[in-house]
């Protein structure tokens, strides 16, 4: 009999650990949250800045003893942060050894529709693909993951995902926090759930919405802890969530300061209390520290306008999670006070604006068409600015992603955006009801072959055909249809 009493009491604990379920307040903080390394680069006889990604399979140890299979750039889980400074010629030298076709998208970034990583820039398993581009746009926290069409999910929730920062003169001379590690630290917030020592992917299969987890990582480290030494913390917040959106705070309700959107600065530091973010979303905060303290940020319920009923059956919007501890020394360096202006955001100006195009947003489909990798949906031309409406009547939580560009947020249900949506953005929540004016400016490139995506940032929505195609051609141009860019070894 003693010998089942173990058996019983080891299975019981064994499913203990799994259902745990991460709800705020009783959270033990138990790991210290890793920081992904900077990744190294080269600079070539061009000038250009050279960097190294390789896509990998490997096992994680998110709880001691356990390892999970996992995917990774360079590293078995996640990948280094890039960096490179507005003006700089970049190259990255990609190759995938993993067992199945991926793509690597530079998420915020402006750049040659070749040069995207969206469904047509295809890098086979065993294959290799060298994107470069010059960097032209003002400092921002950026990103990149893959973007296959159909697996993007998957991929993403398997590991591949990474920051991108972008530098600037004017952000260099700016008295903000800028150690990276140390008071700049990178936040990348993903929902997981394990199966075992397995990831569960399955939970995504009856929800609305996608996969959601019942834990929450940082960086890939679960319930983590950051030990801080400054006065002032900037945290880059990126939700690299499949599917949940968070409304990050702290339990004491204390102020923060938001400096940065999606594309880059604010005009000045807004004061907030909450920020809300949907997959893909950034928003750097400045967080000031008490001596000694021990505070958490926190994501809470969603409250008005998102969690409608229909929201909160197909859920991702009612749980709330601790996300990081920050644990403050009893001494802190004194850091500078913010300043009051940061920048001026360049942003589309709506008088520019020469055309209107509307979106209607729809499981089934943008405007009621599933993604159709030979269908260009629109066409812009470049140098020019355009209106889109966007519009969510389908019940359920959607958000709006267009690659290439920074747009101007112009109004939310008629309404003035926002401080927090008066930035440079590339991605924005619309909840179920409502609708908003975005300005765009397409002053990238021009290629008549290759489109660039818009799409709904939930991944398995994304997945599911919640996609559609531009090109941006030259003034009296016209699109041709798609050439697939399959790079192989
Ligand atoms: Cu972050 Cu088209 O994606
Ligand atoms: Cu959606």
């Amino acid at each position: 009999t003693s010998v089942l009493v173990v058996a019983v009491g080891a299975t019981a604990l064994w499913l203990w650990h799994d259902v745990e379920v991460s709800t705020a307040g009783g959270t033990v903080f138990r790991d210290e949250m890793a920081v992904p390394p900077l990744a190294a680069s080269r600079v070539d006889r061009d000038g250009t800045r050279v960097f190294d990604l390789r896509m990998r399979q490997g096992t994680t140890e998110f709880r001691p003893g356990r390892p999970t299979p996992t995917w990774g750039f360079n590293g078995a889980h996640l990948g280094p942060t890039l960096r490179a400074a507005r003006g700089e010629k970049v190259r990255v030298e990609v190759s995938n050894t993993l067992p199945e076709a991926s793509s690597v998208h530079w998420h915020g970034m402006r750049l040659p529709a070749e040069m995207d990583g969206g469904p047509h820039q295809t890098v086979r398993a065993g294959g290799r693909w060298s994107p470069h581009w010059t960097v032209e746009q003002p400092a921002a926290t950026l990103w990149y993951h893959p973007h296959l069409h159909g697996s993007t999910e998957k991929h993403v929730q398997r590991g591949l995902a990474g920051m991108f920062l972008l530098d600037d003169e004017e952000s260099g001379r700016l008295p903000l926090p800028k150690r990276y590690g140390v008071d700049d630290l990178p936040v990348i917030v993903q929902d997981v759930r394990f199966d075992g020592d397995r990831f569960d992917h399955a939970h995504r299969r009856f929800q609305g919405v996608g996969f959601l987890g019942n834990r929450v990582m940082v960086n890939g480290t679960l319930d983590p802890y950051r030990e801080v030494a400054d006065e002032r913390v900037r945290l880059r917040l990126l939700n690299a969530s499949t599917a949940r959106t968070y409304d990050f705070g702290f339990p004491d309700d204390r102020a923060f300061d938001q400096i940065a959107t999606d594309g880059g600065l604010l005009e000045r530091p807004v004061e907030q209390r909450r920020i809300r973010l949907s997959p893909g979303e950034r928003a750097e905060i400045v967080v000031r520290m008490v001596p000694g303290e021990r505070t958490v940020l926190r994501s809470f319920p969603l409250r008005d306008g998102y969690a409608g009923a229909l929201e909160r059956r197909f859920g991702g919007g009612h749980d709330s999670f601790d996300i990081l501890q920050l644990r403050a020394a009893r001494t802190l360096r004194p850091s500078p006070a913010l300043p009051d202006r940061l920048t001026a955001p360049e942003l589309p100006d709506a008088a520019d604006s020469v055309k209107e195009r509307h979106f209607d947003l729809a499981l089934t489909g943008i405007n009621d068409k599933p993604m159709d990798m030979d269908r260009i949906d629109e066409v812009v031309t470049r140098g020019t600015t355009e209106t889109w409406t966007v519009r969510n009547d389908n019940g359920m939580p959607h958000n709006f992603h267009v690659h290439d560009v920074q747009f101007r947020v112009l109004d939310v249900d008629g309404r003035t955006p926002p401080p927090a949506l008066r930035g440079r953005k590339d991605t924005v929540l619309i909840p179920s009801g409502s609708r908003m004016r975005l300005v765009l400016r397409f002053d990238g490139t021009a290629d008549e072959d290759t489109p660039y995506m818009f799409h709904c940032h939930l991944l398995s929505h994304e997945d599911r055909g919640m996609m559609g195609q531009f090109v941006v051609v030259e003034p009296g141009g016209t699109a041709r249809a798609p050439e697939a860019g399959d790079h192989g070894g």
